[in-house]
């Protein structure tokens, strides 16, 4: 999933516009865009939508963002939205495996109350939203193969840290937040699942967000979650590799091929191993997925 596209589940405008804007990912939103009076509503709507959606021939794939288990609404909203099938849940606040392993048995029951294959529906975690989390970033190994990927958040870890601010003036975020993005980034690839990056919420400024995107990819994001369907272009295109890359892999893949017995190589003077192997595979499986591989 290379752009993940955030959409309030009350706003039924916006489902149906996110649905034909070109993101890999729908993320309908329970949480934090439904106000405490609005939850019940949201849960029906965001039903019906996953089920109406989830027929269409080619279609992104369906997230819910559920409550965290903390407000104890978290039951209720997988009650509603589990008999639709959504592709997989996006669990907030996730402090650490084991939180992903009671989502896991939660989803698990659920599954087979609605007659679904046991496993269907992956989960997706927001690993940096607590301070706690932040210590458990390394513990989603092994906790459960439902578990799809990683993503982080800035704005209510700031909350909790009693932050003025998580940006600097030039909307770099500043340590402890550079700290969650690499928590995330190292916590995912521990777990062997992919490392999303968080959203940038200043929507008009398409710069800063491809700057940011191509930051995250630089380092090993492999997609982003976007708030606004004009963001969704600008990650599509940065996370697609490109014909470069393709072509990079590709030669690091025949020269690993061309000499079996050999642990590195040589191609234009620079040399490749093992893990450069590893990741021209990965590339080229991501380029595959997305049609250009
Ligand atoms: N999904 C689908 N459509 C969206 C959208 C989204 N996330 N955000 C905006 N749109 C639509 C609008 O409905 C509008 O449609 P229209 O042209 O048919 O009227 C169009 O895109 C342009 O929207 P715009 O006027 O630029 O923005 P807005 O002021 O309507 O909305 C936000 C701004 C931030 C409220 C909106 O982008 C949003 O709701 N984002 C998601 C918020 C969220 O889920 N947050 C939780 C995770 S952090
Ligand atoms: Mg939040």
């Amino acid at each position: 999933m290379r752009s993940l596209l955030f959409v309030p589940a009350n706003d039924a405008k916006k489902l149906d516009k996110a649905m034909a804007c070109g993101a890999d990912a729908l993320i309908v939103d329970l949480e934090d865009s439904i106000p405490a009076q609005g939850k019940a509503n949201a849960r029906t709507s965001a039903a019906a939508f996953i089920s109406e959606a989830g027929k269409a021939a080619h279609r992104p794939r369906l997230l819910v963002r559920i409550n965290g288990f903390a407000t104890g609404l978290a039951d209720a909203d997988l009650d509603a939205v589990v008999p639709a099938r959504p592709d997989a849940i996006m669990l907030p606040k996730a402090e650490g495996g084991a939180d992903v392993v009671r989502t896991d048995a939660k989803l698990l029951a659920r599954e087979a109350i609605a007659g679904l294959p046991d496993g269907s529906i992956r989960i997706v975690a927001i690993a940096t939203e607590t301070a706690t989390a932040l210590f458990l970033a390394g513990t989603y190994g092994g906790a459960s193969a439902r578990l799809e990927g990683l993503t982080w958040g800035a704005e209510d870890l700031s909350a909790e840290l009693g932050a003025e601010a998580n940006r600097d003036g030039e909307g770099r975020f500043l340590d402890p937040y550079r700290l969650a993005r690499a928590l995330c980034l190292a916590g995912a690839a521990a777990a062997r699942v992919q490392a999303i990056d968080t959203v940038a919420v200043d929507f008009r400024n398409a710069a800063a967000l491809r700057q940011e995107s191509e930051e995250a990819r630089r380092d090993g994001f492999t997609g982003k979650m976007a708030i606004h369907p004009a963001q969704v272009p600008i990650i599509n295109e940065v996370f697609t590799p490109s014909a470069a890359a393709i072509a990079e892999a590709r030669a690091v893949i025949a020269a690993f091929e061309a000499n079996p017995e050999r642990g590195t190589v040589g191609i234009d003077g620079v040399m490749y191993d093992r893990p450069h192997l590893e990741r021209a595979r990965q590339l080229l499986a991501r380029a595959t997925a997305v049609g250009v591989g």
